[in-house]
Formats: C-alpha cells, sequence, structure tokens
C-alpha cells in the first residue's frame, strides 16, 4: 500500500447503540426543520429496502446529496446517520467508512487513479459481508475544484483521468454492491454540479436554521456555557422571552448553526472575569460578530459563512 494519509476511517455499529459515542454527539447537536432527520432516514431506509432490486430496473444510484451552505449540519448529520440508522433497529448492523478526500488528491504524479481504484476495491470488499455500508464522500465538490489545483504540479490529464476513475468507480459499485449507499455534501446550495447530481437518488437541502431552530441552538449553547459559567439569569431572560432574547434570535437570522454556537464562544471570552455570563454578553457578541461580517463584506465581498443568508 502506498504511503501517506489513510484512504478512509472505518467504524462498524451492532448491537446496542452507543448513543454517548461522537456519531451520536454529531447526529444531536443537529437541530433542523421538523422531519429533516426522519427524511433523511426515510431516504436509507427505502436504498436498503431496494438493494435486491436490479439498479437498472429503477435507475437506481444508491446514493444521497446533502446540499446547503456551510456550517449548517451537513457533515454532522451524514456522519451521524449510520448511528441513527441503527439506533432505529439494535437488530440491524451498519458499517461507515469516511472517505478522507483529501488522501486521494494528495497529487502524486500517476497515482491519483490508482488511489481512486484502491479505495473502490477496498469498499467492495468491506461490503461484501452484506452488512449495509455507508461511504460519506464530505465535500464532493472539492473533487472538481482539486481537479485544478493538483493539475500545477501533476499532469492535468492524471487529475482528469483521476475524476473519470472515480464516477466510473461509483457506477461499478451501485451495480457491484448493493448494500452500500454513499452520502455525498456538498457546499454549493443551489447549483449543483451536474456531474454529483446525475449520481443521487435523493438530495436533501440542509438550510440555516430558522427561528424556532436558532433558539434550541442557542438553548443548547447556553447549556454547554453552564459547566463554566452561571447562566441562570439568560435563562430565565429565555423562559420569559423578554425583548432582548427576542433580538438574539431575530438578530442572528441567516446566520450557520456553527456560527450561532460560536457567539456563544465570544460571549464567554467577555464574561470570563466575571462569574456570571448575562444575555448583555451575549448581545454584546453578536453584535460584534454581525459588525465584522458586515464590514468584512462590504470590503472585500468574500463569502462569509455566519451571514451566508444575505
Ligand atoms: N443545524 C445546526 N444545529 C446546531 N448546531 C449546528 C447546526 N449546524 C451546524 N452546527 C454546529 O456546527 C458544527 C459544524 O457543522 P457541520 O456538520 O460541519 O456543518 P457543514 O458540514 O454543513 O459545514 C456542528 O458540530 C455543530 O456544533
Ligand atoms: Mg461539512
Amino acid at each position: 500500500m502506498a504511503e501517506g494519509p489513510a484512504l478512509y476511517d472505518l467504524h462498524r455499529f451492532a448491537g446496542r447503540p452507543d448513543d454517548r459515542s461522537q456519531f451520536a454527539a454529531d447526529w444531536n447537536a443537529i437541530v433542523t426543520a421538523a422531519g429533516l432527520k426522519d427524511t433523511l432516514l426515510r431516504f436509507v431506509d427505502t436504498l436498503h429496502r431496494l438493494s435486491g432490486v436490479p439498479p437498472q430496473s429503477l435507475g437506481l444510484r444508491r446514493a444521497v446529496l446533502l446540499f446547503g451552505p456551510p456550517g449548517c449540519g451537513k457533515t454532522s448529520l451524514a456522519r451521524g446517520l449510520p448511528y441513527a440508522w441503527q439506533r432505529a433497529d439494535p437488530q440491524r448492523q451498519a458499517g461507515f467508512l469516511h472517505v478522507n478526500t483529501h488522501a486521494l488528491f494528495s497529487g502524486m504524479r500517476g497515482g491519483g487513479q490508482k488511489l481512486i481504484l484502491q479505495l473502490f476495491q477496498e469498499i467492495g470488499e468491506q461490503a461484501s459481508t452484506g452488512i449495509p455500508l455507508f461511504v460519506l464522500v464530505d465535500e464532493v465538490e472539492t473533487l472538481g475544484s482539486n481537479r485544478g489545483g493538483i493539475s500545477l504540479e501533476t499532469n492535468p490529464l492524471d487529475a482528469m483521468y483521476q475524476v473519470t476513475a472515480f464516477l466510473e468507480s461509483l457506477d461499478m459499485s451501485v451495480r457491484d454492491s448493493p448494500d452500500v449507499t454513499f452520502l455525498f455534501t456538498t457546499n454549493i446550495p443551489r447549483a449543483i454540479d451536474r456531474a454529483v447530481r446525475e449520481r443521487v437518488d435523493f438530495s436533501l437541502e440542509v438550510p440555516p436554521p430558522g427561528p424556532a431552530e436558532r433558539e434550541e441552538i442557542m438553548q443548547a449553547a447556553l447549556t454547554a456555557l453552564a459547566a463554566a459559567y452561571d447562566v441562570g439569569s439568560v435563562r430565565a431572560a429565555a423562559k420569559n422571552q423578554v425583548r432582548d432574547w427576542r433580538w438574539l434570535i431575530q438578530s442572528s437570522d441567516g446566520m450557520s448553526g456553527r456560527a450561532i454556537r460560536h457567539v456563544f464562544v465570544l460571549a464567554a471570552t467577555l464574561a470570563v472575569n466575571s462569574a456570571e455570563l448575562t444575555i448583555d454578553h451575549v448581545a454584546e457578541a453578536l453584535a460584534a460578530v454581525t459588525a465584522t461580517e458586515a464590514g468584512l463584506q462590504h470590503a472585500g465581498g468574500m463569502y462569509l459563512e455566519s451571514f451566508q443568508g444575505r
């Protein structure tokens, strides 16, 4: 096997689900609109149920795409999905293979295709046990951009062949490994790359959190901070829906889940020398983030995660 970073990480889920695992934490941390997680599980149930159906008869791709702006939970949902699917019925077993996309594109001359073939051979071997195997290719759109990146150092044809090898290997896997479900994520919110779109059965948008979800994320962040700070007054403000609390929810419109959690980290820095973390600390942190984002956007038109909705 070639030297270099591992091509993938592999985990198995069987028996009593481990609700304290990192996968459970990933799944549970994500606050989504009602039904999104159920929809995702239903897609997977459907593909599982259709595993005996010849893919040609329904044009099956055995793949699900999660798309949406960064920081809104795609990777976490994809990582947690095998856990959540197995948890729904502990008789089930599942494998989870997280492809290390960067290792695939390490750019050794002529090596790209080989790495892809090696990866898919190993996926095939892992899947030959008959246990459903989830394969996550995170940020699948980097396949395209990496193609441009490595072409400077290596033969551009090699890079192109590598992408072709990836797409062909996917097609082959669909035919040969009915127990594999591919999970793709992409940050391209609406314009999904055609090569990807044509290779999935289901696409699901994971949008920025709405007001109810933002409030729940803030509550969760407060609970986390309560281990280190007295957050009683903020909790009371939330409970009584005071105007300052409602302002936080309104003003975080368009922010990603990750950015909202980060506001509470900033608030913690503002309160680091006091016993109590107050709603003023949170409001100041949010205002600071808002001002920085607005300034940066004005300055350079940069793409900023915390204000992707505007
Ligand atoms: N909808 C959400 N609800 C709560 N937290 C979120 C949400 N989306 C993102 N986060 C936070 O941001 C972190 C990173 O999210 P991630 O799954 O990597 O997003 P993406 O893959 O869409 O960029 C999560 O671990 C979580 O702490
Ligand atoms: Mg991600």
